[in-house]
């Protein structure tokens, strides 16, 4: 088994879905987490995790500003001592192609899903130099590897994410710093929802074909919490600069 015990940690979009989950399995495998969101929900994912024994702590965050991201970081630290681990899991999706999408959203989609890797793991990366190393994740998608319809604007942000990933473990390796990218498949979270929203279909569309793929579901938010947990951990100590689908065998 794994083992977080002593680890401090800072996931973002931590408020829900896929970054809930995470915090709360961090939490329960021995992690202090900061929860830092844009969503003021993530007071309570704090609250729960501190009311079933563990420790946490809620920073309102938008991953886009660096004053927020700074702040986030700087919790760890005044809270818990330091940092070890940074879950770059905040995220949004636009569905367009290049013709349909404005350049705000554009730039939007680029200054959270991909400046705040950048922001974040500049305020983090002394901190856990300081602490003789630590573990960067950072959540690209399938769509950061191979296309996806009607996303631009995401599947360039998911692939920056992914080669940002290979980069930034080469620059940090040395200072014990690891850095690696969990690539999920579709995941049951409010993303999806928000998916089918915007391209106006019923949420129920993006689980239809579940039974058809390759092992007869699509993913839930502990898949995806357990792969990061496991780059959090100890037991991944050569693990470095690697790109891994959590996918059930099928990315779109
Ligand atoms: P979600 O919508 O449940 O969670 C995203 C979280 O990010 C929310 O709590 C939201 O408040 C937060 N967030 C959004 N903008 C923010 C900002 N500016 N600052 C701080 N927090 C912000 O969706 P999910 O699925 O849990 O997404 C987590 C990550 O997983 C995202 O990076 C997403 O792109 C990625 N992913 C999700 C897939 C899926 O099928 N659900 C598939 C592949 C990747």
């Amino acid at each position: 088994m794994i083992t977080l015990e002593g680890k401090r940690a800072v996931l973002t979009g931590a408020a829900s879905g896929i970054g809930r989950a995470t915090a709360e399995l961090m939490a329960e495998l021995g992690a202090a987490v900061v929860v830092a969101d844009v969503d003021e929900a993530g007071a309570e994912v704090a609250a729960g995790i501190e009311k079933a024994g563990g420790r946490a702590a809620f920073v309102r965050t938008d991953v886009s500003r660096a004053d927020d991201c700074a702040r986030a970081v700087a919790t760890a630290k005044d809270r818990f001592g330091g940092l070890d681990v940074l879950f770059n899991n905040a995220g949004i999706i636009r569905r367009s192609t290049v013709t349909e999408i404005t350049d705000d959203d554009w730039d939007l989609v680029m200054a959270v899903n991909v400046r705040s890797v950048m922001l974040m793991s500049r305020f983090a990366v002394p901190l856990m130099e300081a602490a003789g190393g630590g573990s960067i994740i950072n959540t690209g998608s399938g769509w950061g590897i191979q296309g996806g319809a009607r996303a631009v604007s995401y599947c360039a942000s998911k692939g920056a994410v992914v080669n940002m990933t290979r980069a930034m473990a080469i620059d940090h390796g040395a200072s014990g710093i690891r850095v690696n990218c969990v690539c999920p498949g579709d995941t049951a979270t409010g993303m999806l929802a928000e998916e089918a929203r915007q391209l106006g279909e019923p949420a129920e569309a993006f689980y239809a074909d579940a039974a058809d793929r390759p092992l007869g579901r699509i993913g839930q938010p502990a898949d995806i919490a357990r792969m990061a947990a496991f780059l959090a951990s100890d037991a991944a100590a050569f693990v470095s600069g690697a790109v891994i689908p959590v996918d059930g065998a099928g990315t779109a």
